[in-house]
């Protein structure tokens, strides 16, 4: 058994953590640059946690200009154990409605302009991302947002694009039609690869603020639509992250997906 440290990576709206104990913002340096603001640190019914702002505190950061690399090796190097994604998406389906929740566990990635990968020239490696959440953590997202009150989705499939502008109609539709996406966003990718890579358990909790375009009843979306939902979305989010804790406990067995061992058999380079 080793000790739980819950990383909650914050979108849009989220920017703190409901009734954290000892709350400090601490400054991480790492390899790859500055994570996108400093960390808040504290704990939460015993167990620590940790939390990120993806965009940072006042909303500086793009999409595209995440530092995703430093963000996840920030939270490698302070002891997280699980990292959960919260964050605004759209939806390509009637049946998820902005104010729901969907947990996801696939996700499409047509992300371009951002760095994948902590490997390169030098020290190559391959990790399976074919299922790129993990299931245990997915769990406690899901009991968590179900005793929160919120209507939630379980599975889903992640259209994660670059941004920042929205998608043509065209591009939602077959999103939607063609390639069976059920939301979309913009943050996802390569944040979940990178956290396979850093051998850390990853869930998603997509929080829906819109029907991006394709929806013929209500038009096409925009930022002042995302908002009017993202406020309520948010207080729903919070109430999910602060029931975490008592659910994956202060200490936890392997992950028995393995998402701790990614590494065993992915690298390919000789040691010296
Ligand atoms: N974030 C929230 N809604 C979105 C949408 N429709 N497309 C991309 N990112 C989003």
């Amino acid at each position: 058994m080793t000790n739980t440290k819950i990383a909650v990576i914050g979108g849009s709206g989220i920017y703190d953590i409901n009734g954290l104990q000892n709350p400090d913002w601490v400054t991480v340096e790492t390899p790859w640059g500055a994570p996108s603001d400093q960390v808040l640190t504290g704990s939460l019914d015993g167990v620590e946690m940790v939390f990120l702002p993806r965009h940072g505190r006042g909303h500086v950061h793009t999409p595209t200009s995440v530092p995703y690399r430093a963000n996840i090796d920030a939270l490698k190097r302070l002891g997280c154990t699980d990292v959960i994604s919260v964050s605004a998406c759209g939806s390509f389906r009637e049946e998820m409605a902005p104010g729901d929740f969907v947990i996801v566990d696939q996700f499409i990635d047509r992300t371009m302009a951002r760095e994948k990968s902590f490997f390169g020239p030098g020290c190559v490696a391959h990790v399976s991302v074919a299922h790129p959440t993990c299931p245990r953590l997915s769990d406690a997202c899901e009991t968590a947002a179900r005793d929160a009150g919120i209507n939630v989705h379980r599975g889903g499939t992640y259209l994660a694009m670059e941004g920042p502008q929205f998608s043509t109609l065209a591009e939602s539709k077959m999103y939607r039609e063609s390639w069976g996406a059920d939301v979309i966003g913009m943050t996802n990718m390569p944040e979940a690869k990178l956290a396979r890579e850093a051998e850390l358990c990853y869930a998603s909790v997509a929080m829906i603020t819109d029907y991006d375009s394709w929806h013929p009843e209500h038009g096409e979306v925009d930022v002042t639509q995302i908002i009017a939902t993202l406020m309520g979305n948010a207080d729903k989010g919070r109430s999910m992250v602060a029931r975490l804790p008592a659910l994956l406990g202060a200490e936890r067995a392997p992950c028995p997906h393995g998402c701790d061992r990614a590494l065993e058999f992915a690298i390919l380079t000789q040691p010296d």
